[in-house]
């Protein structure tokens, strides 16, 4: 699997690219869930674990409540994570195997599950949150797109100044053969340097995974879980009816 640059040389992008404020709404949802399912009162501290953790901009919003772990492959994402939110552990690994020899109250899968490109990835990675859940904890799998929310010829674009650079970035998905599970997300960078005004113009795209609720609900079930599905309102409607955001839960039976 080639990795995407923004994850490796321009990992130093990500937070001016996707911020921590723009993870608070769906950081919300998260905690929201994993607080009804334990009822947890005021002070109570559980144990989080995120696989595809990126730069810690959900766990950002989670790590001064509950203990949290931070795995993911690439360790300049990982750098970004630790200077974000220090007190959060971080460990290189794949979300397919890694097996950290521990369990937690709490797994969840944010936008990294999207870089799950066929169902034995899926699978792999279903059973990595397995091992890693105390029996009753709970997983939380959230994937940007879903066969039913996907919207052929999204675009999006957005910009950030810094005292050093200037960043515009578009980004367009689409999916160029529907028959199989995958779709692309292209990302351009046009990044403008302070001192000497030019613009530099990178592209960088990305293959992610696509499947249906069906698909994910019988894959967690297979691995253990009692899945369901929830949608939640976190103030960026997805779909081309602009449906809400589709999450995955699963208790560990
Ligand atoms: C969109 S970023 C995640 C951002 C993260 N939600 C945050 O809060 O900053 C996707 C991440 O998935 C990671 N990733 C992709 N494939 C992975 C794998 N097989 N195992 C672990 N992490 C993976 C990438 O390195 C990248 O950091």
């Amino acid at each position: 699997m080639t990795v995407p640059r923004l994850y490796d040389d321009l990992a130093y992008l990500w937070p001016m690219l996707s911020p921590p404020e723009h993870y608070e709404a769906e950081a919300e949802v998260l905690i929201d869930l994993i607080d009804r399912h334990f009822k947890r009162a005021e002070g109570d501290r559980y144990s989080v674990l995120e696989l595809g953790a990126g730069g810690g901009h959900t766990l950002v919003h989670l790590a001064d409540d509950y203990d949290c772990t931070a795995v993911d492959l690439s360790e300049p994402m990982l750098a970004n994570c630790k200077r974000l939110v220090p007190q959060v552990q971080t460990i290189v690994g794949d979300m397919r195997s890694i097996r950290l020899g521990e369990t937690f109250d709490a797994v969840f899968i944010h936008d990294a599950v999207d870089y799950m490109l066929s169902e034995d990835d899926v699978r792999r990675t279903l059973d990595t949150v397995a091992v890693h859940l105390k029996p009753d904890g709970l997983c939380v799998v959230a994937p940007t797109y879903t066969r039913e929310t996907f919207i052929d010829g999204d675009v999006a674009d957005d910009g950030t100044t810094t005292d050093n650079a200037e960043l515009t970035y578009f980004s367009y998905v689409h999916d160029p053969d529907p028959t199989d599970d995958t779709f692309e997300m292209i990302l351009l960078y046009l990044i403008r340097d302070a001192q000497t005004r030019g613009v530099e113009v990178i592209e960088d795209r990305h293959t992610c995974g696509l499947f249906s609720n069906e698909q994910w609900l019988t894959w967690m079930g297979d691995a253990g879980f009692e899945a369901r599905q929830e949608e939640a309102d976190a103030g960026d409607p997805r779909g081309p009816g602009g449906e809400p955001w589709s999450l995955f839960v699963g208790i560990r039976k």
